[in-house]
């Protein structure tokens, strides 16, 4: 594991753009895959590499989006249906073009239903060659994507009840707590673990106990981001305040540093 302190939120944002871009295929063989997160963590990631596109560094009109997860139950072209921010806040800004922007199903009536798409979801990505790079925000109970605390760490793309602290986090982008869904549709750990890269971007101290969690507690469902710790190639980009519970700080600015010291 990389992983990189910045003094602000801003500086995190801009660590966690280049990991993205230096993880992105550029042989032109075969079309990039990049994978997406919603939430407000990596807002800042997504307006830098808007920022590298329009100064000609990197083009995403021939990349795949695919999202991690998806809310089950709400009417197509919801605000707040993942399809829909993720369009505004991801194709509308790095130039993805829409119609190559995939997100979970969460349109079933029936658990068969969903965990069929569930399963086509899956095929499409290993179809498109994988994902290249993967970026993650954290929540606040240790969920990466919606894999809530108890989830399988080999876990695959299904149907989740969503936690109660989840619905109620959430519960700022709807009208009310009863307004958010009780389930989603979410990528697995096990699917999270295939991309080739994993990028998390972490801010502010609501996530310093989180962050600890994952990347120094044991790897253990309860914290299903303690899943990084497994993984090859993972870059976490953090601001000094979601950094603050880490007991091993010091040894990670030695490594940032790079062999400056030998
Ligand atoms: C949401 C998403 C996650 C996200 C997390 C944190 O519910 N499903 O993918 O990482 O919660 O959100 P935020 O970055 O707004 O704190």
């Amino acid at each position: 594991m990389e992983v990189v302190v910045s003094p602000t939120p801003e500086d995190a944002a801009g660590r966690a753009a280049e990991a993205v871009l230096a993880g992105l295929p550029r042989d032109g063989g075969r079309d990039p895959v990049l994978g997406l997160a919603t939430g407000s963590s990596p807002l800042g990631l997504y307006q830098e590499l808007g920022r590298a596109v329009a100064e000609g560094r990197v083009d995403f009109s021939r990349t795949h989006g695919f999202a991690l997860d998806e809310y089950v139950g709400l009417p197509p072209g919801h605000p707040e249906g993942y399809r829909e921010v993720l369009l505004r806040e991801v194709c509308a800004v790095i130039g993805l073009p829409p119609e190559r922007l995939s997100v979970p199903d969460g349109s079933g009536d029936d658990v068969p239903t969903l965990m069929a798409a569930a399963r086509a979801y899956e095929d499409r990505i290993r179809e498109l060659g994988g994902v290249d790079v993967q970026v993650l925000g954290i929540g606040a109970n240790g969920h990466l994507g919606f894999n809530e605390p108890g989830s399988a760490l080999a876990s695959r793309t299904r149907v989740k009840r969503l936690s109660d602290r989840t619905r109620r986090d959430n519960a700022r982008f709807f009208q009310g707590l009863e307004d958010v869904p009780t389930h989603c549709v979410t990528q697995g750990l096990g699917t999270i673990l295939d991309a080739r890269r994993l990028v998390l971007v972490a801010t502010g101290d609501a996530k310093a106990d989180a962050v600890a969690a994952a990347l120094e507690g044991p790897l253990m469902a309860s914290v299903p981001a303690s899943v990084l710790q497994w993984h090859r190639d993972t870059v976490v980009c953090l601001d000094e305040a979601a950094a603050a519970a880490l007991r091993n700080r010091q040894y990670y600015d030695d490594a940032a540093a790079g062999l400056t010291e030998r």
